[in-house]
């Protein structure tokens, strides 16, 4: 059990973000054993697909894990927060763009886009800030309850749009499937 884990959601993502350069995972204690049980080397790691074993995460929370490198949040949303991400007016964003790998690149920024699935109870982003790459803030940080960008105040809503700040698009959704009930491949 790390550090980061004695603490609150919001100081486990910082320190996740302080200590990402170190390779450090913090929140996903479970796939990070199933990851390094793999032991690819660095050239195939960098490549390759992970499975993520999601059977642990309860709702409300967050799994940070390394993929390619970077962050991805894994997370399983109350029904308050996949209500607002569906109550917003597309119009109203500041990016439209559903900055969505799963073949939806270019359709508009609906949560329904965003999500894994048709109720929305899971949302799986890329956590890098569009604006310089800083690692926001999750578990309802920000203005808009989703997630927030200390380096330089961008504000992301509950399905990781931007809603204000200087970053200019929504946090990417990766290619992301579900293999079973429990397990979602990236890549
Ligand atoms: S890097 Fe996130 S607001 Fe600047």
């Amino acid at each position: 059990m790390s550090q980061a884990e004695d603490h609150t959601g919001t100081r486990r993502d910082f320190l996740y973000y302080a200590t990402a350069g170190a390779g450090a995972v913090a929140g996903g204690a479970a796939v990070w054993t199933l990851v390094d049980q793999m032991n690819p080397s660095a050239d195939v790691q960098a490549l390759s697909s992970i499975f993520v074993d999601i059977s642990g995460v309860e709702t409300g929370t967050q799994l940070t894990v390394k993929w390619r490198g970077k962050p991805v949040f894994i997370r399983r949303r109350t029904a308050e927060e996949i209500e607002a991400a569906r109550a917003v007016d597309v119009s109203e964003l500041v990016d439209a763009d559903a900055r969505n790998a799963n073949g939806t690149a270019g359709a508009p920024a609906t949560d329904e886009n965003r999500s894994m699935d048709e109720a929305g109870e899971w949302l799986v982003m890329m956590g890098v800030c569009t604006h310089l790459g800083c690692v926001p803030l999750g578990d309802g940080a920000g203005d808009f309850g989703g997630w927030f960008c200390p380096c330089h105040g961008s504000h992301y809503d509950t399905s990781g749009r931007i809603r204000r700040g200087p970053a200019p698009e929504n946090l990417p959704v990766p290619t992301a499937a579900f293999t079973d009930e429990t397990t979602i491949k990236l890549g």
